[in-house]
Order: structure tokens, then C-alpha cells, then sequence
């Protein structure tokens, strides 16, 4: 690879989360200054097994996107190359590696690196890919903050943004009604966006995965918000949070092609059994998407803009096979090895979830 000429792709794989056209941005923004080019592969990987739908991306063509929230790619958490879904001759779905015709159409096109933005499962693809020999960069994005080796990832702050004004808002609901408020919010098997979110958000009840919780617990803490004369209670639960002893509330196995099972329910059955045992009316709250929908906030911009041009710097010292990552004040280059396969918990005794013992709040432990 030379410096002159180096032609760059970019995609956008998983869950969308706010901030990823701000790296499409400084990636496109960074490499036309060094007279690279830059191309959008459309919809994860599957742009890249047919190759039709390629962009040319440019200065002028990302100018100022990234203030808007999703991807300009389109993005999905279903086409892993190395597991793909594939309709055979009969009709019946099997499921393929076509990952070899994906380096196949790299190669053709004359790539000289793919900008992988992703979480866990698009990350671990390009690792995968880059061990085929694919050279990549990795770029940390998820909403759940789950990704280990980066303080952050673009996204997080936003959605505790959006889940705290939420909370913020239930808080005057709630006390009219003396009810009982529960709100389910993402964060998959990591506490983060409860964490973060409730203890801003003033709750009465965390709920998080790493921290099984007791029903009975959580309604003696309402209840003794109860005889201080506080005659509603909000509980945020994470969406993988477990009871002590019991599993995790899921609604199935994902769609066709999708290694996760899809989360969620667990608010709906919380605000029962809490209506049950402690006789509150009681209601519950998904938000849902709305977390990850729209404009990110400014940190999360900022992370993502200095995301994008890390990228790009660490193409030019050939730094492939790994990720960007903020470790303040820096954003460094750490092994894509060190990050795929396992994720990033909230240390139970870290000093949000003391913070959040000694204002009063209970996590039902
Ligand atoms: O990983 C991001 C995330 O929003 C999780 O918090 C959530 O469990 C999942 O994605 C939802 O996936 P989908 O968009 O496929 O419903």
C-alpha cells in the first residue's frame, strides 16, 4: 500500500446508535486530505457480496451529517458472512461461510482497508476477516457501552440521555398517580444505560444484570419509600436484568440469520408482581428504540468525529487488526483480539454503584 492512492471502505454493522454518520464523516473528511478515497458499503457486509450498491463517499457528500442519527449506510445484525442464511436449490434456508467471496470483491474492487463500525458481532466479523487477511480497523459503537478496552462507546451517552429525561418526566406522572413507574431500558446484558440513567434520573430502584435482584427486596425498599411519605416509586430496570436464582426475560430467539436472542418483557413482569405484593398501582414503560433514535449529543459526536480520524491515522501506520478506543485523554489503537468475545460489565463495586447505595437508591440486592 502506498500512501497515494489508498482506496478506503467503510461500513456500519449491528444496531444503528447515534454518532455513526459522524465517523463516516471524519473517515471520508480525513482521507480526502491525505487524496485517499473512501466508499460506503451498504447494510453491514452484505455491500460487499454484491457490490452494486457501493457509494462514493466525499467531503461534499458528508458534509455536516454528523448531527443526524443513523447510518447514510443502512446497517443490519443479521448478515454475518461467516454464518449466512442462503435459500439452496430446494428451496430451504442453509446456513453458509461466504466470507471467502467477500474477500473476493475486496480484493477486486483494489481496497486497501475496511473501517468496520460496530459492537461486538461486527467487530468479531472483522476480526475474523482480517485474520483471512483482510486488512481492518474497528471502529466501537453501541449504545450498550458493552465493548471492552475503550472507556466508551459512541452512542452510550445519548441514549442515558434520552432515558433520563424519560425518567425525568415519569417522575411527575408517577407522583400524581402515587404509582409505581416501572421503565425497562436497553443495555443487553450490561447495566450501563440503567446505571447511568437512574442514578441522574433520580430513581428509587436499578435494576442491573450484573446485579440479581429480589422481588420482595424491591418491594420493601417502595414501601419504605411509602412510610417517608413518598407515595410513588420509579424502578429502571436494564432489559437483561435477572432475578436472583431465576433467568432472563427474553422474547425469543432473534430473526433468521441472528445469533442473539431478542430481550425484553421484563418491566411488563416486574410491574406485576410489584403491583401484587405491594398493592401499588403500578405501570410499566419500554423506551425501546427511542433510545437510539435521532441526534446524538454533543460528547457522543465528538467521540465519533475523533473516532473517524483515528481511523484513518492508524491506515496510515498500517495499524490493522485493531480497534480505536478512547483511553483519556487519548484515542489509541488497541488489538481487536483483546476486545471480541467478551463484554464489558458494570464492576459491581465501581463508584457509580456506590454513588448510587449511598444517595438511597436500591438495587434490589
Ligand atoms: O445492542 C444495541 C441494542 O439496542 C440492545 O440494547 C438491544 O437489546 C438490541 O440492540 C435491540 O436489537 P434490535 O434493534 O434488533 O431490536
Amino acid at each position: 500500500m502506498t500512501s497515494k492512492g489508498v482506496r478506503i471502505a467503510v461500513n456500519t454493522g449491528g444496531g444503528d446508535a447515534p454518532g455513526l454518520n459522524a465517523v463516516i464523516e471524519a473517515v471520508t473528511k480525513a482521507a480526502y486530505k491525505r487524496n485517499w478515497e473512501v466508499f460506503g458499503v451498504k447494510n453491514s457486509y452484505a455491500g460487499l457480496l454484491n457490490t452494486d450498491e457501493l457509494v462514493r463517499l466525499t467531503p461534499e457528500f458528508v458534509s455536516h451529517i454528523s448531527n443526524v442519527g443513523g447510518t447514510i449506510l443502512g446497517t443490519t445484525n443479521r448478515g454475518n458472512p461467516f454464518k449466512m442464511p442462503v435459500h439452496n436449490v430446494v428451496g430451504d434456508v442453509e446456513i453458509r461461510d461466504v466470507s471467502d467471496k467477500i474477500l473476493e470483491n475486496f480484493k477486486r474492487l483494489r481496497f486497501d482497508c475496511l473501517v468496520a463500525i460496530g459492537g461486538d458481532g461486527s467487530l468479531e466479523i472483522a476480526y475474523n476477516l482480517y485474520k483471512k487477511g483482510m486488512p481492518v480497523i474497528g471502529v466501537p459503537k453501541t449504545i450498550d457501552n458493552d465493548l471492552r478496552s475503550t472507556i466508551i462507546t459512541f452512542g452510550f451517552d445519548t441514549a442515558v440521555s434520552i432515558a433520563t429525561e424519560a425518567i425525568d418526566r415519569l417522575h411527575s406522572t408517577a407522583k400524581s398517580h402515587e404509582r409505581v413507574m416501572v421503565v425497562e431500558v436497553m443495555g443487553r446484558h450490561a447495566g450501563w444505560i440503567a446505571l447511568n440513567s437512574g442514578i441522574s434520573g433520580a430513581a428509587d430502584v436499578i435494576l442491573i444484570p450484573e446485579i440479581p435482584f429480589h422481588i420482595d427486596r424491591i418491594c420493601d425498599h417502595i414501601m419504605a419509600c411509602e412510610l417517608h411519605g413518598q407515595h410513588y416509586a420509579i424502578v429502571v430496570v436494564a432489559e437483561g436484568a435477572v432475578p436472583a436464582g431465576g433467568r432472563i426475560i427474553h422474547k425469543g430467539v432473534g430473526e433468521t440469520g441472528r445469533q442473539d436472542v431478542v430481550l425484553g418483557g421484563i418491566a411488563d413482569f416486574l410491574a406485576k408482581e410489584i403491583a401484587k405484593q405491594t398493592g401499588k398501582d403500578t405501570r410499566s414503560i419500554v423506551l425501546g428504540h427511542l433510545q437510539r433514535g435521532g441526534a446524538p449529543t454533543t460528547f457522543d459526536r465528538l467521540v465519533a468525529l475523533r473516532f473517524g480520524a483515528a481511523a484513518v491515522r492508524m491506515i496510515e501506520e498500517k495499524q490493522f487488526g485493531a480497534m480505536v478506543a478512547l483511553v483519556p485523554p487519548e484515542v489509541k489503537a488497541v488489538p481487536l483480539a483483546e476486545v471480541i468475545g467478551l463484554i464489558k460489565n458494570v464492576p459491581i463495586d465501581c463508584d457509580s454503584v456506590k454513588t448510587a447505595r449511598e444517595i438511597g437508591i436500591s438495587f434490589g440486592d
